[in-house]
């Protein structure tokens, strides 16, 4: 891939005596902790070994140029330095500009430009955040080209804060996290009411196990509206139950605390989704322990209690991901399956013994295409670290 991506540069960009450095920025799945990071609640996701490539050189042009081998036809785009402004006609430029923006706002501000060719490895759209990878490598060529010091935790709330406030995505904070902060081989055990985390080993292939991901390929249309409307559901919620108790959200709440006060809340599809957040939260923190005493087989039936959640009460999965996961629960050697991310489209996750990879995505795949009309596509994921300079 490095050697490629410089190619392609000296290809779209022309040739030139300055230095093309190479960077790479994971994307992520998540294994449990589902629409809490919002919340107050914890997270549990993990880096991948696909994520975005970028190749980068220096100009003296005071432009900065963007390409992507994914859009090819999208052309170069030439932007100049300084005021970057939201523009839906720049497409996947405004993620970029965003990071730009939010560096310059810190006092960071891009005094030479740069020719960059970009390259991702994950499913657009697939809910693996192909986006938050996006910033957050941008963000680590920023760092590197002009020698700025920011630790992971900061720039993952600056790439959060360009997609909260250039791009308009009010999404938490898990991803740009997951993706800035990865370690490979271990998953992130983060509560996001305070950012503080911990590494746990995954080391799956010891166990004889794969992380499959199954992309159900449905177009995700309104999600970024339905988002922002369940993170509103959650919020009323939450200003309902502070009327009767001193909580600051959802996260602090046990499900037997949540149960008592529920009925504030009144609205009953309010009352499911704050149940949900608050369940989830309390799942993710059995999981991890559960995973930490070796106990995978009460890992699985919690990620699987999981997407019931997500279905039943938060309503984000869709026929299209419950049928992937309701086929793979059928399936032998899985010990849990969900979705992952956002949901309404996307992908699944599922925690598949070795041996039994290969049947469950031919049996799972089946099914799918007989119940949906068209094909998902699947993954066999390693868990990878955070960002890097690679060339
Ligand atoms: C998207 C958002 C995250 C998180 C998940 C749901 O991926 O970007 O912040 O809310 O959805 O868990």
């Amino acid at each position: 891939m490095k050697d490629e991506l410089k190619t392609m540069l000296q290809e779209v960009y022309g040739p030139s005596d300055k230095e093309t450095r190479v960077y790479f920025a994971p994307g992520r799945v998540n294994l449990i902790g589902e629409h809490t990071d919002y919340n107050g609640g914890h997270v549990f996701p993990c880096a991948l070994t696909i994520g975005t490539y970028a190749a980068v050189r220096p100009n003296d042009q005071k432009v900065l140029r963007l390409y992507s081998a994914n859009y090819p036809g999208a052309g170069i785009s030439v932007l100049p330095l300084g005021a970057m402004r939201y523009d839906p006609a720049d497409g996947w430029c405004n993620y970029p500009k965003g990071v730009i923006k939010v560096f310059a706002d810190r006092g960071m501000e891009m005094t030479q430009g740069l020719d960059i060719i970009i390259e991702g490895t994950i499913p657009n759209g697939s809910g693996l955040s192909s986006s938050a990878s996006l910033e957050v490598l941008i963000g680590t060529i920023l760092l590197d080209q002009f020698g700025w010091q920011m630790d992971g935790v900061t720039l993952s709330l600056a790439a959060q804060e360009a997609e909260n406030k250039f791009v308009g995505v009010n999404c938490g904070i898990m991803d740009q996290f997951a993706i800035a902060m990865g370690l490979k081989d271990h998953a992130i055990f983060l509560d996001t009411a305070d950012l503080t985390y911990q590494y746990v080993p995954l080391a799956l292939e010891e166990q004889g196990l794969k992380l499959v991901i199954a992309c159900s390929n449905k177009k995700r249309g309104l999600a970024d509206s339905k988002y922002n409307e369940r993170r509103a559901e959650c919020e009323a919620a939450l200003e309902a139950i502070q009327t009767v108790r001193d909580v600051r959200s959802l996260g602090e709440l046990s499900n037997e605390e949540f149960e008592q006060v529920a009925s504030v809340i009144g609205d009953p599809v309010r009352i499911r989704r704050a149940r949900h957040a608050v369940t989830e939260n309390r799942r993710t923190i059995s999981a991890v322990k559960a995973l930490q005493q070796g106990d995978l087989k009460q890992f699985g039936e919690l990620m699987n209690a999981s997407h019931v959640s997500l279905r039943d009460d938060y309503e984000v999965t869709g026929i299209e991901l419950d049928t992937l996961v309701e086929a793979a629960w059928q399936q032998p050697g899985v010990l849990g399956s969900r979705m992952t991310g956002a949901g309404f489209g996307g992908c699944t996750v599922s925690l598949v013994r070795e041996e039994a990879v290969e049947a469950f995505v031919k049996a799972v795949g089946a099914k799918y295409r007989e119940t949906i009309g068209y094909a998902a596509d699947f993954y066999v994921v390693s868990v990878g670290s955070g960002p890097s300079r690679i060339g």
